[in-house]
């Protein structure tokens, strides 16, 4: 009954807020890619006496509507923190539910992704996630290969520092097989070896719960990105909310070194 009154109470805020915000934001200067770090699930669930996992559940909830925002917005990149390579310190009973919850999620939500043309990208080592969890993430990979709508990266046993090492083996390996020359590194060639590979860099880092910090998430796509930050934690994160992240991105100066 809690979770279904809390369920209401933010949909109608959204919904009242929303035709508001729409006003102000600039549909010509939109980011081309979101990064979100999906944060505060467990300390929404503690906060309201319930246990973790019903924090993670309602953190899915939230992300199915920001996928739609995005969708509606055309946003042309949306990157999701999932599961980083930290995450597995967590307690195993609580790491199966996240891994369940992916699963369960796929499962309920592929066909409408499809059908709204996202092309589902998980990104990060996937080889030590549960083999249903791999199972339903290449399958919703293939199923959406050829879509041309948002790019959905979602990040899954994913760690920026890895990411990166992962790159440098790959370019050495070219390398070793002379198939490259050291000399012909560029900043284009790395990215090239990245999981973002041909996608332009997030525009716009967004971390709900208040913790201002990247937790190694995208390090050398991020570079660049406007970060923005809310103590709203994720499960109470909303349409409304990210209009907000998106209005105030439209107010920096993006300066990239140079002078305004
Ligand atoms: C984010 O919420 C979900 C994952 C990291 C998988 P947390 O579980 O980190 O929630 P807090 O930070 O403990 O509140
Ligand atoms: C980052 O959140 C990872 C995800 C949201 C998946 P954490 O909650 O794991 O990060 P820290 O521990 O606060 O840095
Ligand atoms: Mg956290």
């Amino acid at each position: 009954m809690l979770k279904f009154s809390h369920l209401f109470s933010r949909f109608f805020k959204d919904k009242e807020d929303e035709p508001e915000l729409l006003k102000q934001i600039d549909r010509t200067k939109l980011p081309q890619h979101v990064a979100i770090i999906m944060d505060g699930n467990g300390r929404w669930a503690q906060s309201k006496g319930l246990p973790r996992s019903a924090g993670h559940r309602a953190g899915v909830e939230t992300l199915r509507n920001i996928i739609e925002a995005c969708v509606e917005l055309e946003i042309k990149v949306l990157t999701v923190y999932a599961f980083s390579t930290e995450n597995w310190k967590r307690p195993e009973a609580e790491v199966r539910i996240l891994m369940n919850l992916i699963v369960e999620y796929l499962r309920k939500e592929l066909d409408e992704m499809h059908r709204q043309n996202i092309s589902i990208r998980p990104i990060g080592n996937l080889g030590p996630l549960p083999e249903e969890a791999k199972k339903e993430l290449f399958r919703a990979r293939e199923t959406t290969r050829n879509n041309t709508g948002l790019i959905f990266n979602v990040a899954l046993n994913y760690g920026g520092r890895k990411e990166i090492v992962e790159a440098a083996k790959a370019i050495g390996a070219k390398i070793e097989a002379k198939k490259m020359r050291a000399d012909d590194i560029t900043e284009d060639i790395f990215a090239g070896h990245l999981f973002t590979a041909g996608q332009p860099d997030p525009d716009l880092l967004i971390r709900p719960s208040g913790e201002l910090r990247i937790s190694n998430y995208l390090l050398w796509q991020l570079a660049y990105a406007e970060f923005y930050y809310t103590g709203v934690y994720w499960p109470d994160f909303n349409k409304a909310e990210l209009l907000k992240a998106i209005a105030d991105f439209q107010k920096r100066s993006r300066r990239y070194g140079g002078l305004a």
